[in-house]
């Protein structure tokens, strides 16, 4: 029996063009590149220019993968926007998305579960692809981090950076067999205890203002390897599939040492492990799309891959999916 499935049609990315090195940054706050090196595995990060959006920016990544889609804007009637640093406090930066694409219909809308946003915005627009409501989505994860560092604090401003990479996500039936093509399972969680532990210290009915981003980075990393590891083996529970199944390993890039720990853990080799941390930082909810533009484009994921991405951060939240290429 077929089952409609959401299969992903192109893929694109778009990093602002002003590169800071770690170098540059301990010219701001008292840190050296070796430090940040060791301890996160960052060498440098892209920074939006003075004017330039989170729009901007999500609109350009729309446009590539658009483009490596084969589609024009028109084919879209479904956009999910994961970002913490909308444009605006509303309407939702995605309803711009859709503008300046002169896209008129369907819906459009953000989702906001900080790092973990683009593994939630696949989940909802799988969700309703499958339901019948839209036919073809763009999901898009784009943040303007540095608009909300405080540049004088080193434990956070050496760590993120300005980007936004999108999926087009079309709804085609599969023969319904195991190597169906497609989002074949999300697993989403969130535990709001946790929620001081990564947070910004403002927003319209608490402060109106916009606030800084403020994290006890510690207390995170401690979480981080578990809670990852939590939502991949639920993933595979779901699937039938293990790691040695996995093709590609896609995660957040938050840390390499998270990165590499989670991989250990799962039993998923080094050598699968898409990594972009060291040259893009941390860029919350477009990391993970953005690796997966960069691997696409050089050749590593290709189509009948399976490839696993999954995410931790603010909330907390956490989540992970499966996806054959
Ligand atoms: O997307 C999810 C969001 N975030 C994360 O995933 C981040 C998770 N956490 C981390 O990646 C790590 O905890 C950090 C990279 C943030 C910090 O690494 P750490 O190994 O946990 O270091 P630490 O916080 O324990 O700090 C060690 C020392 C401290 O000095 P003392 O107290 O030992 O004297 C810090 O003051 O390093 C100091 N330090 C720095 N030194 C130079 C903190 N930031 C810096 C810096 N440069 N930028």
């Amino acid at each position: 029996m077929t089952v409609k499935r959401s299969v992903v049609r192109g893929v694109g990315g778009y990093l602002p063009q002003r590169v800071v090195t770690n170098q540059e940054i301990s010219g701001l706050v008292e840190t050296s590149d070796k430090w940040i090196v060791q301890r996160t595995g960052i060498r440098e990060r892209h920074v939006a220019a003075k004017g330039e959006t989170t729009s901007d920016l999500g609109i350009a990544a729309a446009r590539a993968a658009l483009k490596n889609a084969n589609l024009e804007a028109d084919a879209v009637d479904l956009i999910v926007l994961a970002t913490s640093t909308p444009d605006q406090t509303f309407p939702a930066t995605a309803v711009t998305i859709q503008a300046e694409l002169g896209i008129t219909r369907g819906a459009a809308f953000d989702v906001q579960a900080v790092c973990s946003g683009f593994v939630y915005a696949i989940a909802t627009a799988d969700k309703y692809l499958r339901d019948g409501d839209f036919r073809c989505a763009l999901v898009i994860g784009a943040e303007t981090f540095s608009r909300i560092l405080d540049w004088t604090d080193r434990s956070t401003c050496v760590l993120f950076g300005d980007g936004a990479g999108a999926v087009v996500l079309e709804a085609i039936e599969q023969p319904g067999t195991r190597e169906d093509r497609g989002v074949l399972t999300t697993k989403l969680r969130s535990d709001g205890r946790y929620r001081s532990k990564l947070y910004v210290d403002g927003g319209p009915s608490s402060t109106q203002t916009v606030g800084h981003l403020r994290m006890e980075g510690r207390e995170v990393f401690r979480y981080a390897i578990s809670m990852v590891t939590d939502v991949i083996d639920a993933a595979f529970s779901a699937t039938g599939y293990g790691p040695n199944d996995i093709d590609w390993f896609v995660p957040h890039q938050a840390n390499k040492r998270i990165i590499d720990g989670s991989a250990h853990k799962l039993g998923i080799a080094p050598q699968k492990v898409v990594t972009t941390v060291d040259r893009h930082a941390n860029t919350s909810a477009a990391s993970i799309p953005l690796a997966l533009a960069e691997a696409v484009e050089d050749g590593r994921i290709r189509p009948g891959h399976l490839v696993l991405i999954e995410a931790m951060g603010g909330g907390f939240t956490w989540a992970s999916a499966l996806i054959r290429w």
